[in-house]
């Protein structure tokens, strides 16, 4: 057969390839100083407690590592992850936890479970590029959400759902990938409001609240104040263990757990004992309030030689966030620059980004740029960045 259009779900013909996954072979390449990547550094990979304790895992419990396992997760890790959400200010126990595979697996599991075809889900402008794609493989419609140094604004939310019946608001009010901002308090209180108000269900997506390198940003999840039992909480250990564990986790009403757990029974039956495992007893032995601690300390230094370096090339301009925290920053450039057209030059003259216009749902964005100061050391950003002024020059 040369074609299989024919056979194509419906879903399937909404699939959007990811925009910036074209861009991943520029950040492997040693010769090109990369600000495009959107992974965490290996360097603050917990290799050796991993390595010792999985071998102790595998050999002494291999009925729970290496067997099927629950849908919902391990009882102690789901306990353990309860309690991590109640320092983030939410109140939840061991049976308000569903883990997943990883908290990508959390967003296609409620895009499964809630949306039809053409259903409104509200994403912010920019957002992240992995949650539009779980929607749009759904076959909804997204609609952009004006965002400023604030986080999401309500006016825009408002206005969005006054023309159109929102059925899910998406967001990332910690840091967000890609802007790294953080939303105020005081916006998420009013965009909590809106959402009672239109009755929209809301995914808050945290997968970078514990990446903070300042001592007043206050990152308390929306959740904390959700009083109508609409807003699903995405966690994920990801950026402070390892993303090749796969483990993260929904918190939610137990009614929607409930739908969730069967669409994970059909997506795998459960996320991988192994890794559940591993991250238990990482967890079980307090090692990971230390590792939080060292990962911290990894990216902060490089973070303020970015910040450092775009101060010194970049000022007058263009625009950048303070990346409080997470593991990026977003510059805005002034006049009519597009940061697409320049990629190629960028690459030849040894410096990657990723462009930002594949972030915005509405086609706008084409000024801007997401830089990560995560891969490289403090001497090879300064290097790119002093690149990137040539490419901008
Ligand atoms: C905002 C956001 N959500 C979810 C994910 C998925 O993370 P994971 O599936 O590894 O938990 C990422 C990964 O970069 C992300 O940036």
């Amino acid at each position: 057969m040369t074609t299989y259009e024919a056979f194509f779900s419906r879903d399937a013909r909404s699939f959007r390839p990811s925009a910036i996954r074209a861009f991943a072979k520029l950040i492997n390449d040693p010769n090109i100083i990369s600000f495009a990547g959107g992974v965490p550094n290996p360097d603050t990979f917990p290799a050796e407690s991993i390595a010792e304790v999985a071998a102790k895992l595998i050999r002494e419990r291999r009925a729970v590592t290496l067997q099927y396992g629950p849908t919902r997760g391990l009882p102690r890790l789901c306990d353990s992850i309860a309690a991590l959400c109640r320092e983030r200010g939410i109140e939840c126990d061991g049976g308000d936890v569903l883990t997943t595979t990883g908290s990508q697996q959390a967003l296609d599991l409620v895009a499964h479970t809630v949306l039809d075809e053409g259903d409104v889900v509200a994403v912010e402008l920019p957002t992240y590029i992995g949650g539009s794609a779980s929607f749009f493989a759904r076959s909804a419609e997204l609609a952009g959400v004006a965002q400023d140094d604030e986080g999401i604004v309500p006016e825009s939310l408002r206005e969005v759902a006054s023309k159109r019946r929102i059925k899910l608001l998406y967001t990332i009010p910690n840091f967000q990938n890609p802007s790294g901002r953080l939303m105020t308090q005081a916006r998420r209180t009013a965009v909590l409001e809106i959402a009672e108000k239109h009755d929209f269900l809301v995914i808050e997506d945290d997968p970078y609240g514990e990446l903070v390198y300042v001592d007043d940003a206050d990152t308390t999840a929306m959740k904390s104040r959700d009083s109508s039992g609409r807003v699903l909480y995405l966690g994920s250990f990801s950026k402070v263990l390892a993303p090749g564990l796969r483990c993260g986790w929904i918190v939610g009403p137990k009614a929607l757990l409930e739908k969730l757990e069967i669409a994970k029974q059909a997506a795998d039956l459960c996320s991988g004992m192994l890794d559940q495992s591993i991250v238990d007893e990482i967890v079980a032995r307090g090692e990971l309030g230390p590792q939080i601690e060292r990962v911290r300390a990894f990216y902060r230094g490089k973070r303020g030689t970015m910040l450092e370096e775009l101060q010194r090339h970049f000022t007058g301009r263009a625009r950048w966030t303070s990346a409080d925290g997470g593991l990026f920053t977003w510059v805005t450039f002034d006049g009519d620059i597009d940061t697409a057209a320049r990629i190629e030059t960028a690459v030849a003259n040894g410096v990657a980004y990723i462009p930002g216009a594949p972030f915005f749902v509405d086609g706008s964005g084409r000024n801007t740029a997401r830089l990560t100061f995560a891969k490289e050391s403090d001497e090879r950003i300064r290097e790119g960045m002093a690149r990137l002024a040539a490419v901008f020059a």
